[in-house]
């Protein structure tokens, strides 16, 4: 079994692998970049699509209890008046008189403004939604907003999910997709930036039984993370004080990961009671409340969310597979990803670019491909080339030699995380790569 050998890494060491390896890029970086704002690249989008597609499969598409949507990004500007963002979702900002830089007032120590030593004024409260306009006239009465979190589009769908689906409670809505906070200090590389994506789900259940499922999110989300390989000893779970709660709350709780600046947030699963459907039932003039044909009662349901942030938990998977080992030319970095956020699971690398490998080389990629996330590499030396795979995480590499079509008809797997070096037929590689595969899982349970 694989266990890192160093206990983790400098932010910096992350961005430049990100930039170096295809992982992230500055967004629009030739004209100079956009403050806080990444693109993701070729290898970066697929761990993020890994990422994404192993929540909604342990979300969705394992369980009875859970169906998806896929809502816009543009709602009625109604919405965000009953959802309470139009008053409540507000930083507290302090400008400085003398060079009218703006902070959110609890990340200042004292009354000085940290770039100038100006003094600050009053803190005045900052509505962090973003707006813009729908239609040809920008007034007023055509302002829309992009939406800050994606929770609100499973409250107001509440009842054509239900209906359609006629599921019964409890049972839950989970959707991935873009938000946007125009957020005063966003920083940390992706961590907080201004345009993110979430995974949500809204779970809603009876009054009564929402102590117990906002324990059983907890938990599961905890164990989401862990047996998608970030090691325990870098989880943890933070239940909020009265006074951070968010607006719409009876109780928050954040699961923090260490990352390379410090324990931070990852996650944050909240009772938020019925108060949203409440709030969009009285201002909808739409009845929202469920009817339990076996109790003959009807009532407004309760909600408890999972809230994760889909950068977020990128940068986290990113930062824990980090690792280095060796010394001198046998140096290497390694990202230790379990194969299922692996960017890649298998490579496949002909010994160099003869013609008489070549045929071979594409046949055997053109049949894993069919089955695994597969790279096909054949630029430079082999060392460099597994270097090169070891840096981006891939699982396993596969290799085409001489001997492969002169001789056995086999090839060699190389397993990341132990260089381990097996021969194999390629009559029997799609079932060997999912056996190594398979206790390569085993080994990332945290
Ligand atoms: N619907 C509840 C909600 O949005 P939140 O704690 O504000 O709750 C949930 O956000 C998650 O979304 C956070 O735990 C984080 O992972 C992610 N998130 C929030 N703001 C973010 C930002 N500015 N940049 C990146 N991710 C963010």
């Amino acid at each position: 079994m694989a266990t890192h050998t160093i206990n983790g890494t400098s932010l910096e060491t992350l961005v430049s692998l990100s930039k170096r390896r295809g992982f992230v890029f500055q967004s629009s970086e030739i004209y100079g970049g956009l403050s806080s704002v990444w693109d993701f690249g070729p290898v970066g989008v697929e761990l993020k699509r890994n990422v994404k597609d192993a929540w909604w499969k342990s979300m969705v598409r394992q369980r009875d209890d859970v169906v998806g949507i896929d809502a816009s990004i543009l709602m009625h500007p109604d919405v965000w008046m009953a959802s309470g963002h139009l008053e409540n979702f507000t930083d507290p900002l302090v400008e400085c008189q003398e060079c009218n830089r703006r902070y959110r007032q609890d990340q200042v120590p004292g009354d000085l403004c940290p770039a100038c030593q100006g003094n600050l004024g009053e803190p005045r409260q900052f509505n962090l939604m973003f707006k813009t306009f729908m239609g040809a006239l920008e007034d007023e009465a055509n302002t829309v907003f992009l939406r800050p979190e994606t929770a609100q589009a499973m409250f107001v769908n509440f009842e054509n999910v239900q209906t359609t689906t006629r599921k019964k409670l409890p049972f839950g809505i989970a959707q991935i997709g873009k938000s946007f906070r125009n957020e005063i200090t966003p920083g940390n590389f992706f961590f907080r930036t201004r345009e993110f994506e979430q995974m949500e789900m809204e779970y809603f259940c009876e009054p009564g039984s929402d102590d117990h499922w906002y324990e059983y999110w907890m938990s599961f989300s905890m164990d989401w993370f862990k047996s998608h390989g970030l090691r325990a000893e870098k989880l943890k779970l933070r239940r909020h004080d009265a006074d951070e709660l968010p607006h719409y709350s009876k109780a928050s709780a954040d699961i923090e990961f260490e990352f390379p600046w410090g324990w931070d947030e990852l996650e944050t699963i909240s009772n938020r009671t019925d108060y949203d459907l409440k709030a969009h039932a009285d201002k909808s003039g739409k009845d929202l409340s469920y009817f339990d044909d076996q109790q003959k009662k009807r009532f407004m349901p309760f909600v408890v969310e999972p809230a994760m942030g889909v950068d977020r938990s990128v940068l986290a998977f990113l930062a824990d597979a980090y690792d280095e080992e060796g010394e001198g030319k046998q140096q290497r970095v390694v990202l230790r990803f379990h194969p299922d956020i692996a960017p890649f699971q298998v490579s496949v690398l002909p010994l160099s670019r003869n013609d008489r490998l070549v045929p071979t080389a594409r046949r055997v990629y053109d049949v894993l491909r069919q089955h695994f996330n597969t790279q096909y590499d054949d630029s430079q030396s082999i060392g460099r080339r597994y270097r090169r795979q070891d840096e981006i995480g891939t699982s396993l590499c596969v290799t085409v030699d001489f001997e492969t079509v002169d001789e056995d008809e086999a090839v060699t797997i190389r397993n990341r995380d132990t260089m381990a070096q097996v021969r194999v037929p390629v009559d029997g590689l799609e079932a060997a790569i999912r056996d190594q595969l398979q206790l390569m899982r085993g080994d990332c349970q945290g």
